[in-house]
């Protein structure tokens, strides 16, 4: 890779990654997730599956992707050699691109949503709205397969635009622009939400902790939610990673994104609710809290249009600074491989992801019920994307702490982390055991055919377990470096 495709500035990956894991998973799916799980009890276990196994594995993501200066396909076929370890482990590569095409398909259609409401807002056709007259409003959005297309087709071509620019021109220029809007952008929000809403009820509703409401699935929700958060196992924070200084501080850098992420969230989130509860509506609409319910909560509000139109452009932004790095990895391949110009291996990759996603749009409506999703595996075309999301995240997660934990050296990972031997010690436990066997039994639980928790369970700590003590040996044997 040539040298100018290095960030500018040091903290231009933070920006970068921060933009990555900021975005509907935050904004869209946190407060309805912790709606659906019960407040305080679920985000303790999730701020826990965040800092103990999502940022050991951000951190032998980036720790891969700058070590090979590669995209993720070609970085790990490099590093294979390297390592003179098994050529499989370029799966990590593949499957994250596959991952990110699929993903970028249905979150391109999901966030062309917030175009729509946004629209509604600047407008003022929903001032005054009831609860009716929303819950149609959305219907109608989502029965129309031409509008879906064309917010879809809208969305795509914004984030395109920015890829295409390049690393510099492009991502980082927009990225600078973006990342402060967004923060002030979620402050006014945030304000707004305690001046007009009820932000005693939200704090109540979201920190106030109840044991009884741990379930375990709970637990399985958080620990999937902090993987699609922090943009895990898709390729996206490894292509950033190879753009990385090598003087940046690995740590620091994963914990600050952990940290902002999770704070975003649960900024989001208060305001979320605080909206929601002032205008006296229920917290567990699902995904429908966003889309339905706010939009009600600013409709009944003082300069409830302006502020909604604000929020939806915060919605918006967070949405395309996290698809631009889905693009990224595959595009950086086009390149790196078949030496296209970055404009048409953007275009390819967004061509691509165009076409999947109107399956995405069909589901909705000209596929709702019948398609050849659901004679091939029971369900819907989004739900069966969406179902990536849960097994080849987690998947592809696992092996990146596997081969990080079980292929680079002590040496090499210290090289890259340049940090202390303690913390170094406690990175390779967690990326070695805590994390695979953590993320295996999501990864079991999440297959529809797996019943009950002990069995994945059991077979994520055997599997996890039989493989370390096979590396263990390989170790005494002289065969790796430890
Ligand atoms: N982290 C993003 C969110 O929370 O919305 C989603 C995402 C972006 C996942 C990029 C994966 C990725 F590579």
């Amino acid at each position: 890779m040539s040298s100018d495709n290095i960030w500018t500035h040091k903290g231009t990956f933070l920006l970068a990654a921060v933009g990555s894991a900021v975005g509907l998973g935050n904004l869209w799916r946190f407060p309805y997730l912790v709606g659906e799980h019960g407040g305080g009890a679920f985000l303790l276990v999730y701020a826990l599956c965040v800092f103990a196994i999502g940022v050991p594995i951000l951190i032998a993501e980036i720790m891969l992707g700058r070590n090979s200066r590669r995209c993720p396909i070609m970085g790990m076929r490099f590093l294979t050699r390297c390592h003179k370890t098994s050529r499989a482990w370029e799966i990590i590569g593949w499957l994250g691109g596959v991952s990110a095409l699929l993903i970028l398909s249905f979150y391109s259609v999901i966030s062309g949503w917030a175009i729509h409401y946004l629209g509604e807002m600047l407008t003022g056709s929903l001032r005054g709205a009831d609860a009716a007259t929303l819950a149609s409003d959305f219907a109608s959005l989502i029965s129309s397969p031409i509008k879906l297309t064309l917010y879809h087709t809208l969305f795509l071509v914004i984030c395109a635009y920015i890829v295409a620019r390049g690393v510099h021109r492009g991502l980082e220029s927009g990225l600078r622009l973006l990342m402060p809007t967004l923060l002030v952008i979620l402050l006014v929000v945030l304000f707004y939400a305690a001046a007009a809403g009820d932000m005693l009820a939200a704090s109540d509703f979201l920190l106030s902790f109840s044991l009884s409401d741990l379930s375990l699935e709970g637990w399985l929700v958080a620990l999937g939610q902090s993987f699609f958060t922090l943009s895990l196992g898709m390729g996206a924070i490894m292509a950033y990673g190879a753009y990385m200084p090598s003087e940046t501080s690995l740590t620091l850098t994963a914990f600050t994104v952990a940290l902002i992420d999770t704070l975003v969230a649960i900024l989001a989130g208060l305001a979320i609710f605080a909206l929601v509860f002032g205008a006296g509506l229920s917290p567990d609409e699902g995904p429908g809290l966003m889309f339905v319910s706010l939009p009600l909560a600013f409709t009944a509000m003082p300069s409830g249009a302006l502020i909604g139109a604000i929020f939806f452009v915060l919605v918006l932004g967070a949405a395309v600074s996290s698809a631009i790095s889905l693009i990224e990895p595959v595009a950086a391949y086009l390149v790196e491989r078949f030496s296209l110009s970055r404009v048409t291996a953007v275009l390819v990759v967004v061509g691509v992801a165009w076409a999947l996603g109107l399956a995405t749009v069909a589901s909705f409506n000209l596929w709702a019920e019948q398609s050849p999703f659901h004679d091939l595996f029971g369900r819907s075309a989004f739900e069966v994307l969406e179902l990536t999301t849960h097994i080849t995240l987690p998947f592809c997660g696992l092996l990146i702490a596997l081969f990080a934990g079980w292929s680079l050296t002590q040496t090499e990972s210290m090289k890259e982390m340049h940090t202390r031997a303690g913390w170094l010690s406690l990175w390779r436990f967690l990326v070695r055991f805590i994390a695979p066997t953590g993320v295996a039994f999501v990864f079991l639980r999440a297959l529809p055919y797996v019943e009950g928790y002990w069995l994945p369970a059991i077979v994520a700590i055997v599997t996890v377990g039989a493989f370390a003590a096979y590396r263990t040996l390989g170790e005494h044997e002289g065969h790796h470096g430890g």
